[in-house]
């Protein structure tokens, strides 16, 4: 009898720690992972093709999903894990996360996706991570963010979008973005759409660089404030349209550096733009900016550095006019800013030059009204002007040319309200 029932005793107990150790692992360590403890979960090995929510600890804090088969982050996908920390997606072959894909996650800080195929972040991708603060998404084929794709993700501190072909920002990509600490964006960036960075607030760092624009589009950076440093740099940026910085506010430094600058139809800074340093280093600007279309009130401290700008005729309008009365010092200036045309001058130090010596433009026929970024055209036309001023049929020729030119040549911008 007692021994019957010491056996008995001992069935139940084996029986239920082996059940009960059954349900532990089966409930919190799916077959595929590693649960290095109740708050760290290794999925790496692949052969995942769903996140296996269910069997995962809630507890978990660290997760890590490498290298599986995720083609499509759905809607809610991690709903419930409201521990987690840092999650790593890298190496999957993601197509498309789709909105609210990580709902529920208030304490995620890190997300990580890189090294996949993924081509859009789609509306609301990344939306309401209230707590996260660093998304790193390099090395992806992201050509697009769309709108609002990070809309209620407001404390994120570093964006990594580097190693991607990304070739449009749409409007309001950015926006509800604020106190970011670092958005550096990829190379080969050819639109920036109106408002791209709308609504942006107290930025660190935003740095776009190794764009090809076409133009700064008017509004480009509407709704952006309080920025510490924003480089626009190493690119092609094409004509700066009328409005291009309107709606920028409250920025330590603007940098405009190493860039080719076929036409600038306006600068506006006005006071309520507050710039406290704007330097503009190293640029080649192949049009001389029309006087009445530069405004730097709103400037404190301007840097002309290093600049190349034409040195024919206009250099009059450029020395006269506010970009250079806003440097202070026309010496300094003159010293430090080169020629870029015509031809004999090109690469030469403007205080090389007997200003004095060089006419005052006469006519008007390539200046300014000469569509935007046909400058070098209107280089052309200038030479061959020169060498044939003389000639009246030719000037006659040369007028149906300019027509042809401007016709198939005026990039101007495209006015927006
Ligand atoms: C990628 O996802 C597809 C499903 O769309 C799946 O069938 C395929 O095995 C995955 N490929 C790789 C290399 O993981
Ligand atoms: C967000 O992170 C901070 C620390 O960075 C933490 O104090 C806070 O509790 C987190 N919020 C939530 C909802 O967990
Ligand atoms: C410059 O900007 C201010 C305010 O944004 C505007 O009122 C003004 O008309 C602009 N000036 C020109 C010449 O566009
Ligand atoms: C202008 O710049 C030159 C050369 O940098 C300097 O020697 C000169 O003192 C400056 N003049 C004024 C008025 O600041």
């Amino acid at each position: 009898m007692y021994n019957t029932w010491l056996l008995i005793t001992a069935i139940t107990t084996v029986g239920c720690l082996w059940n009960s150790q059954q349900t532990e692992t089966s409930k919190s360590c799916p077959t595929e992972c590693i649960c290095l403890s109740q708050t760290q979960v290794l999925c790496n090995t692949g052969g995942l093709e769903q996140i296996p929510l269910r069997q995962l600890p809630p507890t978990v804090e660290n997760l890590a999903l490498t290298k599986n088969n995720f083609p499509i982050i759905k809607p809610d996908s991690f709903a419930g894990l409201r521990a987690l920390k840092k999650l790593s997606l890298d190496g999957n072959n993601i197509t498309k996360i789709k909105q609210f894909a990580f709902r529920g996650l208030p304490r995620l800080k890190e997300l990580s996706i890189q090294y996949t195929p993924l081509q859009t972040v789609t509306s609301f991708a990344f939306a309401g991570l209230q707590n996260l603060s660093t998304i790193l998404l390099s090395h992806n084929q992201i050509a697009r963010i769309e709108a609002n794709a990070f809309a209620g993700t407001s404390n994120v501190k570093l964006i990594l979008l580097s190693n991607n072909p990304l070739i449009k920002i749409d409007t309001s990509a950015f926006s509800s973005l604020t106190n970011v600490g670092h958005l550096i964006l990829p190379s080969g960036i050819r639109t920036i759409e109106s408002d791209a960075f709308f609504s942006m607030d107290s930025v660190g760092l935003l740095k776009l660089a190794y764009m090809d624009l076409k133009e700064v589009q008017p509004f480009t950076f509407r709704g952006l404030s309080n920025v510490l440093l924003l480089t626009l740099q190493e690119s092609d940026l094409g004509v700066i349209c009328i409005d291009a910085f309107t709606g920028l506010t409250q920025v330590e430094t603007l940098q405009i550096l190493n860039n080719k600058i076929d036409a600038i139809e306006e600068l506006n800074f006005t006071y309520n733009a507050n710039i406290k340093h704007l330097k503009v280093y190293g640029n080649h600007i192949l049009e001389t900016p029309e006087p009445s279309a530069i405004i730097i009130d709103g400037v404190d401290h301007l840097q002309l550095i290093n600049n190349h700008f034409p040195c024919g005729c206009h250099i009059h309008t450029l020395l006269e006019g506010p970009l250079v009365e806003g440097a202070h010092n026309l010496s300094d200036f003159l010293e430090k800013n080169f020629c870029i045309s015509p031809l004999e001058v090109n690469g030469r130090a403007m205080i090389e030059l007997d200003i004095d010596a060089i006419g005052r433009c006469q006519d008007q026929l390539t200046k300014g009204n000469l569509g935007s970024s046909a400058s070098s055209m209107a280089f052309s036309i200038n030479m061959i002007l020169l060498i044939s001023v003389a000639t009246i049929k030719l000037n006659t020729c040369l007028v149906l040319l300019y027509i042809i030119v401007k016709f198939f040549f005026n990039y101007g911008c495209e006015q927006k309200t």
